[in-house]
């Protein structure tokens, strides 16, 4: 029963005291959640990850790219475990490493020695290591401002990977217009643009998050005509002009800092993913709090991490056995840390 996986997950906790670290992000089921000893978003995760010397076992719920993050961070006793490996995350699939290899190429062919590639960490190691192989750096949705400016103050444009509504979205909160912007289609190995050639300073890779996109500009003009009171707050994963016409944007943790201070009686109707939105309705009865998408779902990746999931991982350390050891290799590793490094310096 889930009392008695309960039971057993409190026990070998107490049993292995701080060996164990078990961080979980704010889009874990809330069964998991529960055993998590900090919850934050990926900024907050990265920087817990790398700080954390003394556990041997860092059970990671949240995704792959997480997981492959704390390993980088971590040390070389200390073993990350990912409780399913089919935790992925559809995003950080979207660009691989070999096209974005040929993408540089077709690139530095248009623009010389003038771009600058900035990744968001939800990428896989290897595109991380790219990035960091060519000067560039990690980003996530609570420093995406200031990582990219600082990137503009280097060079005189940016590749953005992989989310082009992230990109989009900071690189127009800084001012720069739409036709300063391009995207790159890695299935036609193509750049997409409307504006000068030579003006472009944004160059956005073509993927985006399968949750987040499912709100859209109907559930927003429904919602102001039926519930004109609604405070809307999305994440900036959504489409631009999604971000555009809501009231507030910002990342999960942004999401989080304005709903508990926000006034007791105030109405929410927020676009980010349905574990958090129900847990911050759970944590704020005094607020009428509602998701932008009346049929929103959970992130199908982040709810693969489960109870039994979690005590199986939590019962191979004991058993010696471990499963879903999370090693990124050391030739990607070494790259991708130096991308980590210029961002974690920096926040
Ligand atoms: P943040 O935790 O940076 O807000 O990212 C959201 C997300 O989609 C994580 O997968
Ligand atoms: Fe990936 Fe989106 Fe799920 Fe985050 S919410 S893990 S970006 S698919």
């Amino acid at each position: 029963t889930k009392e008695e996986m309960e039971n057993r997950v409190h026990d070998i906790k107490k049993r292995l005291g701080n060996r164990l670290y078990i961080p979980g992000h704010h889009y874990q089921r809330e069964e998991v959640i529960q055993f998590s000893d900090s919850t934050g978003d990926s900024l907050q995760l990265a920087q817990l990850s790398a700080q954390n010397r003394e556990a041997d076992y860092i059970v990671f719920c949240g995704v792959h790219f997480m997981a492959e993050t704390a390993d980088i961070l971590t040390e070389e006793g200390q073993t990350v475990i990912l409780p399913d490996m089919r935790a992925g995350c559809s995003m950080a699939d979207m660009a691989d490493i070999e096209q974005t290899e040929r993408a540089w190429i077709k690139l530095q062919d248009l623009f010389g020695d003038t771009i600058l590639p900035l990744t968001y960490v939800n990428s896989t190691a290897a595109i991380k290591a790219f990035v960091g192989k060519n000067g560039g750096a990690t980003v996530t949705s609570s420093n995406a401002q200031g990582m990219v400016s600082w990137a503009l103050a280097q060079k005189e444009r940016i590749l953005f990977l992989p989310d082009q509504h992230l990109g989009r979205n900071t690189a127009f909160d800084l001012g720069i217009p739409l036709n300063e912007m391009a995207v790159w289609d890695p299935h036609k190995d193509e750049l997409i643009y409307e504006g000068e050639l030579e003006d472009l300073k944004v160059l956005l890779w073509k993927g985006h998050c399968s949750v987040h996109e499912n709100f859209t500009t109907a559930n927003i003009e429904t919602l102001r005509a039926e519930q004109p009171e609604m405070n809307i707050i999305v994440h900036p994963e959504c489409r631009r002009e999604v971000v555009a016409l809501s009231d507030y944007a910002g990342s999960t943790s942004y999401i989080i800092k304005m709903i508990e201070s926000a006034e007791p009686g105030s109405s929410w109707a927020i676009g980010t993913e349905m574990n958090l939105v129900k847990r911050l309705i759970a944590n704020n009865p005094d607020k009428n709090i509602i998701s932008l998408n009346p049929n929103m779902c959970p992130c199908l990746t982040m709810n693969r991490i489960d109870l039994p999931h979690l005590l199986w991982a939590l019962e191979s350390i004991e058993e010696g056995i471990i499963i879903n050891p999370i090693k990124v290799e050391k030739s990607i590793a070494d790259n991708a840390i130096l991308a980590l490094n210029r961002m974690l310096e920096r926040v």
